[in-house]
């Protein structure tokens, strides 16, 4: 699976959010890389949970912005943050149960999301709060 790439149209503008979506692409490409390299079922176990550790983090932080700006989207933006942490919990769970050979399909899921998340909701949200 090939590797993500952050190009300048991922950017939202706003610096916080921009810079944990490159440590989100960045844990996902670390992911790929363990996958395709020979890396230990417990490498990839211990980064999937870390990765779902940053993913609320990020969410959280996100959703303060929102709150912070009086953004009117935000139970809907976090409706849809809420089903992604979900994913992440599930394909975890997943792999730990032993069920490795889903990963690469797993990633391709969060990899898809993650930039149509970026260049939407997240895109439409910050525009929607700088402009005004
Ligand atoms: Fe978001």
């Amino acid at each position: 699976m090939k590797t993500l790439e952050f190009v300048d149209g991922l950017n939202t503008g706003v610096r916080n959010i921009d810079d944990q979506h490159r440590s989100l692409v960045d844990m996902i490409n670390i992911l790929i890389k363990a996958q395709d390299g020979e890396s230990c079922p417990e490498t990839v176990s211990f980064i999937l949970a870390e990765m779902g550790k940053y993913v609320y983090l990020h969410f959280r932080d996100e959703e303060q912005f929102m709150y912070d700006h009086g953004f009117a989207g935000l139970e809907e933006h976090r409706k849809v943050h809420f089903s992604f942490s979900e994913k992440v919990d599930e394909f975890t769970k997943l792999y730990d149960s032993g069920q490795t050979d889903l990963l690469i399909e797993n990633l391709n899921f969060l990899s898809n999301w993650l930039l149509d998340h970026i260049q939407g909701d997240d895109q439409d949200m910050v525009r929607s709060i700088l402009d005004n």
